[in-house]
C-alpha cells in the first residue's frame, strides 16, 4: 500500500508507542464498569449486614466480611441506600451540600453503590468533587528519594533539596534492599536540612520497614497493599485482618500510616473475577478504611499502564481518589508511575489532580533524574521541576511546590551531605569523603557522584540494625558534631510520635512543627468565595520563577 506521509509522521509520535487495549472485562480490562458486576444491595438484620452487593453473608469472600463488618456504617446503610446514586452524585457537585453531609451520607452505601455513583460523574465533575472532599484544606506533594547507586550522601542531599523546593513528605527505596539502614537515615538528616518538618518513609520488606519505624529512622508507612479481589489478597500472603494487624503496629509507636491500592493490580495478577477496576478498587478502599488506615496512596500507582490502557481509564483514576475522599481517607493521589511516552498524555493526566488539589498530588514525583529512580519513573522528574511550577503559575494552582535559587539548592544540598558524612563518622559507619559531598553538592544525579565503597557501606547498614542504632543516637550524633538545628529537628520528629498529632487523617507539618490535618484545618470548600486559594504570600512565591523578565534591566 501506498502510504500517506502524514499518517507516517503520526505514527511516530510517541503516543502511539504506548499500549492500547479495548474492553475485554473477562480479563477485567473494563474501567469504570464491567458487566460482571453486581448490583448494589445491603440487607441489615439484628444490627449486621447480612446481604451485600448481591451476596448473602453464606456467600461472602474475605474482602466482603471484612467490608460488612467494619467498613459500613450500619446505622446509616439502609437510610443511606434508599438515595438514588444519581441523587448522590448531583449533591457531591452541589456547592451548596456539604463536604460534611456528604460525608455522613455516604458511609452507609455499598462499594457497588458507590461504583454506580462514579458512573454519573464525568472528569470535570470528578475534578469539582474532589476540591470539594479532599481531606485537608491546602493540597500537598510527595516526592521520591532515590539512586541508582543507592547512594546515602545523594539520598540526603536530594533529600534536602526535596524539601526545599516543598514536598510535604518524601520517601525511598533502595536498589540493593540492604541498604535500607542507611537510606533510612540520610533521608531523615536530608529531609530536616531542606525544610523542617517533613515526614519519611522507606519502602522495603514489611519487616524490616516496621523495624526501621520503630526505631525512629522514619515518620510515616505507606505501603501497606490492599487488593480487591481474595486470590490476589492471598497471593500476596495476607488478609485484610493481617493489614489491620500491620497498620496497628506501626500506629502502636506513633508512626502516620497510610495504604496503598490502585486500579489494574488484580488484572496483573490475573484474578479480577471479571469485574470492573473501579469496582476492585472501590472494595480495597473499603477494607482500608474497615483496617481503621487513616488514608491511601491510590490511583493505580504502579499498575497505571492498565487502566492507562482502556477506554475511560484516566477517568476511572480520578474516580478512585475521589472514592477515596469520599470515604473520609486522605488520598496520596499517584501520578508515581510513569505510564506514557507522550508528555502530553503524562500532563494531561496529571490536571486531574493537580487542578482540583489532593492531599499529595503526586504520591512519589521523582526528585530525581529518571535513571536514577528505583521505583521506576515517575510521571514527572527532577527535569520537569520548572514546568511544573509555571504550571503553578500559568493556572494560579497550589501544587506544593515552589521556585527555588540555585544558590539555595547549593547551600542545602552541601549541608545535607556534610551532615550525614559527619553523622557517619560520628556512629562509626562507612566514611564519606570530602569529594564524594562536593561531587554530591553539584549533581543532577548519580552519573555525576563518585562510586562508593559498597561493601563498606553494606556491612555499615547491618552494624545499624546489630548495634540498635536509632533516631536518638542520630540526634546525639548531629548535635555532638555541630549539627544543633538539623539534630532539633529530628528530635522533634522523634516527639511527634509521642504528642500523636500527625496520625489524624491527612497530617503534614509545618517548618514550625504544627499539624495541618483534615481534623484543625479541613477542607471548607463550598463554591466561589469559599474554601483555599492561591493569595498572598503562598501566590508571591509561586510567581518567582527564575527565568524572568526583570523590568528595571531593560
Ligand atoms: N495496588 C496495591 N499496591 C500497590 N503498590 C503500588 N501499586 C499498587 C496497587 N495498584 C505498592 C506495592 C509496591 C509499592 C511501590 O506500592 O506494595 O511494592
Ligand atoms: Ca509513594
Amino acid at each position: 500500500m501506498k502510504r500517506s506521509k502524514r499518517i507516517e509522521a503520526l505514527d511516530k509520535r510517541p503516543v502511539n508507542l504506548d499500549g492500547y487495549i479495548n474492553e475485554w472485562p473477562e480479563m477485567g480490562f473494563a474501567a469504570m464498569r464491567s458487566p460482571y458486576d453486581p448490583v448494589s444491595s445491603i440487607r441489615v438484620q439484628d444490627g449486621k449486614i447480612t446481604e451485600l452487593d448481591g451476596k448473602k453473608r453464606e456467600e461472602f469472600d474475605f474482602i466482603d466480611q471484612f467490608i460488612a463488618d467494619y467498613a459500613i456504617n450500619i446505622e446509616r446503610a439502609e437510610k443511606s441506600m434508599a438515595v438514588p446514586a444519581l441523587e448522590i452524585a448531583r449533591m457531591i457537585v452541589d456547592i451548596h451540600v456539604s463536604r460534611k453531609e456528604i460525608l455522613e451520607l455516604v458511609s452507609g452505601i455499598t462499594p457497588m453503590r458507590m461504583t454506580e455513583v462514579m458512573g454519573y460523574l464525568n472528569v470535570v465533575e470528578l475534578m469539582m468533587g474532589m476540591q470539594k472532599m479532599r481531606a485537608r484544606r491546602t493540597p500537598g506533594n510527595q516526592a521520591h528519594i532515590t539512586n541508582l547507586k543507592d547512594d546515602p550522601v545523594q539520598i540526603a542531599a536530594d533529600a534536602a533539596e526535596g524539601a526545599l523546593r516543598g514536598f510535604a513528605e518524601e520517601e525511598t527505596t533502595m536498589g540493593v534492599a540492604r541498604y535500607a539502614p542507611l537510606s533510612s537515615m540520610a533521608l531523615l538528616i536530608g529531609s530536616q536540612v531542606g525544610r523542617p518538618g517533613v515526614l519519611t518513609q522507606c519502602s522495603a520488606e514489611e519487616a524490616t520497614e516496621l523495624e526501621l519505624g520503630i526505631r525512629g529512622l522514619t515518620t510515616y508507612a505507606e505501603t501497606l497493599s490492599v487488593y480487591g479481589t481474595e486470590k490476589v489478597f492471598i497471593d500476596g500472603d495476607d488478609t485484610p485482618y493481617s493489614k489491620a494487624f500491620l497498620n496497628s503496629a506501626y500506629a502502636s509507636r506513633g508512626l502516620k500510616v497510610r495504604f496503598t491500592s490502585g486500579s489494574g493490580s488484580e488484572v496483573l495478577m490475573g484474578n479480577s473475577e471479571k469485574k470492573s477496576m473501579l469496582y476492585l478498587e472501590c472494595r480495597c478502599l473499603y477494607a482500608t478504611k474497615g483496617a481503621g488506615s487513616q488514608g491511601i496512596q491510590n490511583g493505580s500507582v504502579s499498575c497505571i499502564g492498565v487502566p492507562g490502557a482502556v477506554p475511560g481509564g484516566i477517568r476511572e483514576v480520578i474516580a478512585e481518589n475521589l472514592v477515596a475522599a469520599l470515604l473520609g481517607l486522605e488520598c496520596a493521589s499517584s501520578n508515581d508511575q510513569s505510564f506514557s511516552n507522550s508528555d502530553m498524555r503524562r500532563t494531561a493526566r496529571t490536571m486531574l489532580q493537580f487542578l482540583p488539589g489532593t492531599d499529595f498530588i503526586f504520591s512519589g514525583y521523582a526528585a530525581e533524574p529518571n535513571y536514577d529512580n528505583m521505583f521506576a519513573g515517575s510521571n514527572f522528574d527532577a527535569e520537569d521541576f520548572d514546568d511544573y511550577n509555571v504550571l503553578q503559575r500559568d493556572m494560579q494552582v497550589d501544587g506544593g511546590l515552589r521556585p527555588v535559587t540555585e544558590e539555595e539548592v547549593i547551600r542545602v544540598r552541601n549541608k545535607a551531605a556534610k551532615a550525614v558524612q559527619a553523622v557517619f563518622k560520628q556512629l562509626g559507619l562507612s566514611p564519606v569523603s570530602d569529594e564524594q559531598v562536593e561531587a554530591v553538592t553539584y549533581a543532577h544525579g548519580s552519573k555525576d557522584t563518585l562510586p562508593r565503597d559498597v561493601t563498606a557501606d553494606l556491612m555499615s547498614a547491618e552494624d545499624v540494625l546489630k548495634r540498635g542504632i536509632t533516631g536518638v543516637d542520630v540526634v546525639r550524633a548531629l548535635a555532638e558534631s555541630g549539627y544543633k538545628d538539623v539534630a532539633e529537628s529530628v528530635l522533634n520528629m522523634l516527639k511527634q510520635r509521642v504528642v500523636g498529632d500527625y496520625m489524624q487523617t491527612s497530617a503534614i507539618l509545618d517548618k514550625e512543627f504544627r499539624v495541618l490535618s483534615g481534623v484543625n484545618t479541613p477542607n471548607d470548600y463550598m463554591g466561589p468565595g469559599t474554601g483555599y486559594r492561591v493569595e498572598g504570600e503562598r501566590w508571591e512565591e509561586i510567581k518567582k520563577i527564575p527565568h524572568i523578565i526583570d523590568p528595571r534591566n531593560i
